[in-house]
């Protein structure tokens, strides 16, 4: 918002974030976010402060962005965060403006936001629901520029100051859906489920290609070049992770259930289980390849649920370390942005700083979220510090014949996998 050139608000609560946010500095990794936020700050279009004071009253257009996790013990949204923003927000609201709601919700969690916000404020609050697509590793771009705008329910005053908010996005011909309410908070779970499927749907054509000697990355190929079915989101590995796609998908499953049509949504109960199954089977694969993985050494790369984020949040790489760890394998691993988080928060595993030195301990190495750097990596060097040449690659980024010919056994997961085993 402050890129747009607006004067930009942010409540942060917690201390030591907001401390760093004031001085321009993210906690966490987004590339180009700390520049875009140091320059907003230095400029004075973005301030930050622990809670609401007059000036929100001022304001024309609030934004909710806070997160909704899944809840302890149960698949559904933890939506406590964004009810209690948003009657906090409703106590300083004028009005005249509007609140626009980026978090992902449960459908109908709107509907009863703008109802309580309403009683708090003593008039009709203008609540429009907004969702967000921003990837994490591109989310800047994503967000100056969107593939739509879904604005859902608001008054005609609202609309147009979320409009003039957008002018930018607006005046580049984005399209934009209006919508109700209840559908604006189902196009975000509906695109995350439909993604996650994708994703799903591609690793369960690998456990097959796994057993017949097929190749699930040149089938996404040619299936991809359909049209109609497209080639994003089917690159075939690990599967997904992070704070969004496991999450959504059960905190939707969970809402079909209250609202007593659980069959409806039976399919994403598959993916889930498509997508966990995919980390076991690296653990199975290591198991086979070294008689069992107890007190063995395995050298992980990559921490993070994705590249260029230091998220950890549900990431396939750390639940395969887990799993590693449970059985009784040493598991030394290694991210480029992430290894300080990993320290910090799993002191359990050991953090790598230098790939040579992994790979001289290893016995087996998987790679597991797929870093620029770690596609670089030269077999014939990093093989002559192995005694075992043996790589997972679970996200599909390695030379195959490149690392076979410097004399490594590759499982190229949804690949190589069975020409692998039948070779043994
Ligand atoms: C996802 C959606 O893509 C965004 O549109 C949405 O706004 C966001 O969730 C959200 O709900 O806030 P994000 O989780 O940041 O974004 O990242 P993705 O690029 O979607 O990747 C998610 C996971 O899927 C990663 O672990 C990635 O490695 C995995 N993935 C992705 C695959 O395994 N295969 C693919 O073909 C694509």
């Amino acid at each position: 918002m402050a890129e747009f050139g607006h004067t930009v608000i942010g409540i942060e609560p917690d201390e030591s974030k907001l401390r760093a946010f004031r001085e321009g500095k993210l906690p966490f990794f987004e590339p180009g976010l700390e520049e875009s936020l140091s320059k907003a700050v230095k400029s004075g279009n973005l301030t930050f402060q622990s809670a609401h004071t007059e000036s929100s009253r001022n304001a024309h257009a609030h934004f909710i962005c806070v997160g909704t996790p899944q809840s302890e013990g149960s698949y559904a949204a933890n939506t406590t965060y964004v009810f209690s923003a948003g009657a906090e927000l409703a106590r300083w609201m004028s009005p005249n403006s509007v609140a626009i709601g980026k978090s992902t919700v449960p459908v109908g969690t709107a509907a009863e936001l703008k109802k309580q916000m309403s009683e708090v404020a003593g008039f009709e609050v203008d609540l429009i629901w907004n969702p967000e697509f921003l990837r994490e590793g591109t989310a800047l771009n994503d967000s100056l520029h969107p593939d739509r705008l879904v604005v859902g329910g608001g008054t005609p005053n609202g609309i147009s100051i979320l409009k003039e908010v957008y002018a930018p996005i607006v005046k580049a011909g984005t399209p934009i859906v209006e919508m109700d309410l209840q559908t604006a908070e189902l196009v975000k779970t509906a695109a995350n489920s439909f993604l996650a499927t994708k994703i799903s749907f591609i690793n369960a054509m690998a456990e097959i290609a796994e057993v017949s000697g097929a190749d699930t990355v040149k089938l996404a190929e040619a299936i991809g070049l359909d049209e109609r079915i497209g080639k994003q989101f089917l690159k075939t590995g690990i599967g997904f992770g992070g704070g969004c796609f496991p999450k959504d998908i059960r905190a939707f499953i969970s809402r079909a259930e209250e609202l007593g049509v659980g069959d409806a949504l039976d399919f994403l109960r598959d993916v889930d289980a498509v997508n966990l199954r995919r980390r076991q089977r690296v653990v199975d694969l290591l198991n086979k390849e070294l008689g069992t993985v107890a007190e063995k050494k395995i050298f992980i790369l990559g921490a993070a649920f994705k590249p260029n984020s230091d998220d950890l949040r549900d990431s396939p790489a750390l639940s395969v370390a887990f799993k590693l760890k449970a059985l009784g394998a040493n598991v030394f691993i290694h991210d480029p942005k992430a290894g300080e988080g990993v320290g910090k928060l799993h002191p359990e595993l050991n953090v790598v700083d230098n790939l040579a030195e992994g790979f001289s301990m290893a016995s087996a190495v998987v790679l597991a979220t797929e870093w620029d750097e770690y596609k670089q990596i030269d077999p014939e060097v990093s093989g002559t510090l192995m005694a075992q040449k043996v790589v997972i690659d679970g996200r599909n980024v390695l030379e195959v014949e490149k690392w076979r010919n410097a004399g490594w056994k590759i499982y190229a997961l949804g690949r190589s996998v069975a020409n692998e085993v039948g070779g043994q």
